[in-house]
């Protein structure tokens, strides 16, 4: 597929939803969908990648899914594992950096340590950076954000008056990072659900029907064309 598109995002985050639907409309257990969910994110990352965006950021586990059927989520750790186990050296190849955002300390010992694995192997990359938020919520990320500022405070290093947008920015999981460009949001929820709530201020949204299995690098290249047609102001005439 060549590259059409007039602007390509710099980062566009993505919140992967759809993937029980798919599922059970096959009559299969939920996990069957997020399996297919992990091909169509592989899909995803490879064309984004090709096309030269900086940074992808896909919701994969928020701090709410914990919740689910004790099932479901072993049956997610167990797929990110086995998926950071034999993707990591394709995208170590393809210059793909691998980041988290999210607590991932909280998460199961052996995804602690794939996770360790594919940092430590892609750091220097200099392609696309992929976040993978993971135990992620973003009322919780601004919250940390302010615990650090709040002690620098307490320390007297900075007076709460002198705390800017960029500092805060900067306490955030995304520290160093733009904003997202593009938010993506599939199965037809028109919400964003605690994704990258300070980051999104000025992002253009997609929403699509498309289940999450469904969506693949075509799905991508429709969103790209509607972003395309978009007319970003910031708020200015
Ligand atoms: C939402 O669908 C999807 C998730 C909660 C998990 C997303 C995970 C993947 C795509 C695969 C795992 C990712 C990695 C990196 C291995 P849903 O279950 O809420 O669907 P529903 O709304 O139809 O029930």
């Amino acid at each position: 597929m060549a590259n059409e598109f007039e602007k390509i995002p710099t980062h566009i985050g993505i919140i992967m939803d759809g993937n029980g639907r798919w599922a059970k409309k096959r009559f299969m257990p939920r996990i069957f969908g997020h399996k297919y969910g992990v091909e169509a994110l592989r899909s995803v990352i490879k064309r984004c990648s090709s096309l030269g965006v900086g940074y992808l950021t896909v919701y994969a586990f928020s701090t709410e899914n914990w919740n689910r059927p004790q099932d479901e989520v072993s049956g997610l750790m167990e797929l990110l594992v086995n998926y950071l186990r034999s993707e990591v050296d394709e995208l170590h190849e393809n210059k793909v950096r691998i980041m988290c955002i999210g607590d991932i300390e909280a998460l199961p010992e052996t995804a602690k340590r794939e996770i360790a694995n594919a940092f430590e192997k892609t750091k220097d990359n200099t392609g696309m950076t992929l976040n993978l938020a993971l135990n992620y919520g973003g009322r919780d990320e601004i919250r940390r954000g302010i615990i650090k500022l709040a002690e620098a405070v307490k320390k007297g290093d900075i007076e709460p008056e002198q705390i800017t947008e960029e500092m805060i920015g900067e306490s955030l999981y995304t520290r160093g990072q733009p904003d997202p460009d593009l938010m993506i949001r599939t199965s037809g929820e028109i919400r964003i659900s605690n994704f990258l709530l300070w980051q999104l201020a000025y992002t253009e949204f997609y929403f699509t029907d498309v289940l999450w299995p469904d969506f693949d690098a075509r799905e991508l290249d429709q969103a790209l064309f509607v972003y395309n047609q978009r007319n970003r102001r910031y708020g200015k005439v």
